[in-house]
């Protein structure tokens, strides 16, 4: 019924890193040439944990989206844009959090996760609770069928599910459609009708995906049925006939195999990272002094790449020949660490190339960055529009 649609948004943390690009941003570039794309920066998301501090916002954003550009997300195929520039995600934000549970908030995992993990700032606030909900309006007002997140962002495209559902039953039944529907659940006959009103019960409430597809399969089954009856039925299973609001798929991204240079999870903060741009004399100091199997404290000392962060780089980075050379090397001291690294170094260095490469017209012109988003913005606010005006008519609130 709606297209196919991706969207997916990222918190403005300044230049990203290389983690981010096999987390995250390698798939978007894939994905924009499979489906249109939208992608954007969700700029308000920063200020729920660092609403003191908004002052690196703005300069985070465009260093961002330069990113993103020189990872090669394409703003011919990619509407690219920035959360705040498109007011209606706000509006979507509020008319949702009418009808949304405190309860569904207070129980997404990453809503305890974060105050503890982040126990220096007071995030016992009304935005940092609705942080879920902001994002569902993010990806519900364009209708989105798939998310790409990580994992941890899992439950969070669950809850849109849950709202959108909610949503659509709330305020997308027809003119006398319940008290149809329900005349139509008693021709099913008393023992079907009181099955289909507690699995419609457990699939509207729980979300129970198989109560749903019990229920469906029961009114295949049911021979006295009209068309129209069993029609009404299937609408009236998921709330409504009509789907103001599309509920979306998760896409999960997989986890990025290239860790930080210590064999962390790559953080900036954790100062381990290699910067998207950082230059090639950057690169190879950070690749030559980056630690290796403790084991190996003379180059006659055997290793284990195992017990190697640079072998984990290689996972990404070489060919099998190149990575039998280094166990075999590593095994028996036959090769140093920094003949080691440099094909890992080289192999970076051949990445980032064109990433460079894009980058730097962007920086030479940064007009050019101003006018893809403004284009961006212009083509989201559209989209949005569109949306708003059906849930603003849905709810009773066009005052025409
Ligand atoms: N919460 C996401 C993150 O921290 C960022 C985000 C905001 C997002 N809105 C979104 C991601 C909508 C996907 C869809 O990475
Ligand atoms: Fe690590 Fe390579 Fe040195 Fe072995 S030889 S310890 S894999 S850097």
């Amino acid at each position: 019924m709606y297209p196919d649609r991706v969207v997916s948004g990222m918190r403005p943390t300044g230049a990203l890193h290389l983690g981010h690009y096999h987390g995250a941003l390698k798939n978007w570039v894939r994905l924009q040439s499979e489906h249109p794309c939208l992608f954007f920066v969700a700029d308000w998301h920063a200020l729920t944990t660092h609403y003191d501090d908004p002052s690196a916002i703005e300069t985070n954003t465009w260093d961002m989206v330069i990113d993103w550009l020189a990872a090669g997300v394409d703003p011919s195929q990619s509407t690219i844009f920035i959360q705040s520039k498109v007011p209606e995600h706000a509006e979507l934000h509020l008319l949702l959090s009418m009808s949304t549970p405190l309860g569904w908030l207070e129980r997404v995992p990453t809503y305890k996760d974060q105050q503890e993990k982040l126990a220096d700032r007071d995030l016992a606030t009304y935005g940092f609770l609705g942080y879920p909900l902001l994002q569902a309006a993010d990806v519900l007002i364009y209708r989105a069928s798939m998310v790409p997140v990580g994992e941890d962002q899992v439950p969070h495209v669950e809850m849109m599910r849950e709202i959108a559902r909610r949503f659509n039953h709330l305020y997308g039944r027809e003119k006398n459609f319940e008290e149809k529907a329900r005349d139509a659940v008693k021709k099913l006959g008393t023992k079907r009708a009181k099955l289909y009103h507690e699995l419609r019960t457990e699939y509207q409430e729980q979300g129970k995906e198989d109560a749903l597809e019990q229920a469906k399969a029961m009114l295949d089954d049911a021979q006295n049925l009209s068309m129209t009856d069993r029609e009404r039925l299937f609408g009236y299973l998921e709330g409504s006939r009509k789907l103001i609001l599309v509920e979306p798929q998760a896409l999960l991204t997989e986890a990025s195999r290239l860790p930080g240079l210590d064999g962390q999870k790559m953080s900036k903060s954790y100062g381990n990272a290699i910067a998207l741009r950082d230059d090639s004399e950057t690169v190879t100091k950070k690749v030559r002094t980056m630690p290796t199997d403790p084991a190996r404290v003379r180059r006659t000392d055997a290793g284990d790449p195992e017990k190697c962060p640079v072998w984990q780089f290689h996972q990404v980075y070489s060919d099998t020949v190149t990575k039998e050379w280094v166990v075999k090397g590593c095994k028996s001291a036959g090769i140093g660490c920094l003949e080691c690294k440099q094909p890992v170094i080289d192999a970076i260095l051949r990445e980032q190339e064109p990433m460079r490469e894009r980058a730097q017209q962007y920086l030479d012109d940064p007009s050019l960055v101003r006018a893809i988003v403004a284009d961006g913005c212009d083509q989201a606010r559209k989209l949005a529009q569109e949306t708003m005006r059906d849930v603003r008519e849905e709810m009773g609130l066009s005052y025409n």
